[in-house]
């Protein structure tokens, strides 16, 4: 009998193998070793779908403040002055960063070479108010995470884990004896970890871990954002009681591909910042009467005009007209959208495309302070499934791809500084994990319904408009699904579809209850009961944490 690994021992553990993950794992690769764990194939990622591009000032037109006060102003008032200033300021050098690594960005010119800042081929997107989105064509995120992803590949102190999905953060309790006595509770150790290959459970310990899971547009129906998408590194921080930040300010991104089977994909903002124009069925252009900006203002106000006019309508869709831009520049500006539109029969550049809002982008997640730290000593969370203040209450479009990459290096750069502390001790002898029973098929087969109810749930009562009486009813039947779901889990062997679950309901019962918390409009969060901004009594983040461990919910 082969004798199993009883650890797997590292300097750093890099949950999730995204633009926050793998640009983390690069740098922190410089001072140890590095284990980066993915949980299908390594490029599985909402990174991989980005289209649009990542914002930054490079134009000499441009200026920081510009880039801050459009931020800001886009977050209604609740973003942290400092971590923008901060974020915006590193935009520059993070694309610089990006360009020594091979990202070769759009330029206006069409002879390679060596770019200087004013060539790059600037697009224009919702809020913005210069051309400051840094772009490849239209598929960004994959020039981004293959050029992350061949540095991580050849890097001899970087081993990346496929098909390693985590389970859970090790923590005080995990480790033998348990720390109650002398030892700070509230210490990371590593996470317990599934290797779905071999279909057993593995335990990571590191020095420092750090989550960057991405986001969990998943819990909707209509999402833009891939399966992986599931808000586990959200779900797992906050069962270890680290505090949740700003969950209900979830992104609807206004224009994603409608298709009577229900399969999408993105129509990037882009393409309206192109000059594509919003119409209803018939043909009515209706932005004029939401907004100055037009197609072009924020995408909360863009993805709330959308809804309306489809309710006034009835009809399943608006349209997105692109026929006067040219058969010759969308198929050179937009090869991947115009391929992908035409797989579903539509050639944009004779025919309109039907469009329908979808959950996009989460901007609350795991709170962090302005260096990356959770509230848990050794923890850290960046990029999507982290709340660093940049967005407060919608996120500036071309913004996110920009905030993971900052704080990546950031928190890099703080750990380099301090690695090894000197209270830096071995790693701690961690409980093993025991997975005894017998797989319950019969009971999966109901609870695995749960899944499709979880997502039309969010999408019907806790979308783009919300009430009280919607949120309460959905509460009310999450709080049911979720016990179950959670019971199913502690009663049967581990399966990556199982934490997958666990973790949409986690996180489904986190954007309820920060709803239910915030008693105003703000940003994303529009709720019909209280249409009005609150600043006296609301301008500030949400925050749930748990306080009693002997229960989730
Ligand atoms: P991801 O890139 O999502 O990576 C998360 C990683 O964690 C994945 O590798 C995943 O497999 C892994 N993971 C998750 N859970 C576990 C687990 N339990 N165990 C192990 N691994 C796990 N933003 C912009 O700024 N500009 C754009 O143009 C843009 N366009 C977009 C277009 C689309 C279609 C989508 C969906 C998003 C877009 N965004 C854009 C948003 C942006 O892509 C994401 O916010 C960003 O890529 C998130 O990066 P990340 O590294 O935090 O997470
Ligand atoms: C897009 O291309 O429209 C997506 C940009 C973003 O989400 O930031």
């Amino acid at each position: 009998m082969v004798r199993q690994k009883r650890y797997y021992n590292y300097d750093f553990l890099v949950i999730g193998s995204g633009i926050a993950g793998l640009s983390l794992a690069l740098e922190l690769s410089e001072i140890g070793k590095v284990a980066v764990l993915t949980k299908k194939r390594d490029s599985d990622s909402n990174t991989n779908y980005a289209q649009g591009g990542i914002a930054a000032v490079t134009a000499e037109t441009d200026s920081f403040e510009s880039h801050i006060d459009d931020t800001l102003r886009v977050g209604c008032g609740i973003c942290k002055r400092q971590v923008v200033e901060r974020i915006v300021r590193s935009g520059p050098e993070n694309i610089q960063w990006l360009s020594r690594l091979g990202v070769d960005f759009s330029s206006k010119k069409t002879s390679p070479g060596d770019k200087g800042a004013e060539d790059f081929d600037l697009g224009k997107e919702g809020g913005h108010s210069q051309n400051r989105v840094l772009h490849v064509a239209d598929y960004t995120g994959r020039a981004i995470e293959h050029r992350l992803l061949r540095a991580s590949r050849e890097n001899d102190n970087i081993d990346i884990y496929e098909n390693h999905i985590a389970i859970d953060l090790l923590l005080g309790i995990h480790i033998i004896p348990p720390a109650t006595r002398g030892r700070d509770i509230r210490i990371c150790y590593g996470a317990y970890i599934l290797d779905t290959d071999e279909g057993r459970v593995k335990t990571f310990r590191a020095h420092r871990i750090i989550l960057a899971t991405g986001g969990a547009g998943r819990a909707y129906y209509h999402t833009t954002n891939p399966s992986i998408a599931t808000g586990d590194g959200m779900a797992m921080a906050y069962r270890a009681g680290t505090p949740i930040l700003n969950m209900e300010f979830v992104q609807f991104h206004p224009t994603s591909l409608y298709t009577p089977s229900g399969d999408t994909f993105l129509i990037s903002e882009t393409v309206r910042g192109e000059g594509g124009r919003l119409k209803t069925v018939d043909g009515r252009r209706f932005m004029e009467d939401y907004h100055k900006d037009m197609e072009l203002a924020p995408r909360d106000v863009v993805a709330r005009a959308i809804d309306a006019e489809m309710k006034k309508t009835g009809d399943s869709y608006v349209l997105l007209d692109v026929t006067h831009l040219g058969g010759q520049f969308l198929q050179s500006r937009f090869p991947n959208i115009y391929r992908n539109c035409l797989k579903f029969g539509i050639d944009i550049a004779e025919n309109p495309i039907p469009v329908v809002p979808a959950a996009h982008y989460f901007c609350g997640g795991v709170g962090v302070d302005v260096k990356g730290q959770t509230v848990i000593k050794n923890l850290y969370a960046c990029g999507e499934t982290s709340s660093t203040g940049m967005h407060g209450a919608n996120r500036l479009a071309s913004n996110s791809l920009l905030e993971a990459l900052s704080t990546a290096r950031l928190i890099a750069a703080e750990i380099k500084e301090n690695f090894p502390r000197k209270d830096e001790g071995k790693h701690p002898r961690i409980r093993k994990w025991i997975d005894e029973e017998v797989f319950d098929h019969q009971e999966w087969g109901m609870i695995s319904h749960d899944e499709n109810t979880i997502r039309r749930l969010m999408s019907d009562y806790v979308g783009i408009v919300r009430s009280d009486k919607r949120l309460n009813r959905a509460l009310e039947r999450m709080q049911i699904l979720a016990r179950d779901i959670e019971e199913f889990y502690q009663n049967n062997p581990v399966r990556a579809d199982v934490i997958e679950l666990r973790n949409l309901a986690t996180v489904a019962m986190l954007v309820i209850q920060s709803a239910l918390e915030r008693k105003e409009s703000r940003g994303l969060h529009y709720t019909t009961d209280y249409p009005e901004t609150d600043d006296k009594k609301f301008k500030h983040h949400t925050e749930i944490r748990r306080t009693d461990f002997t229960k989730l919910w």
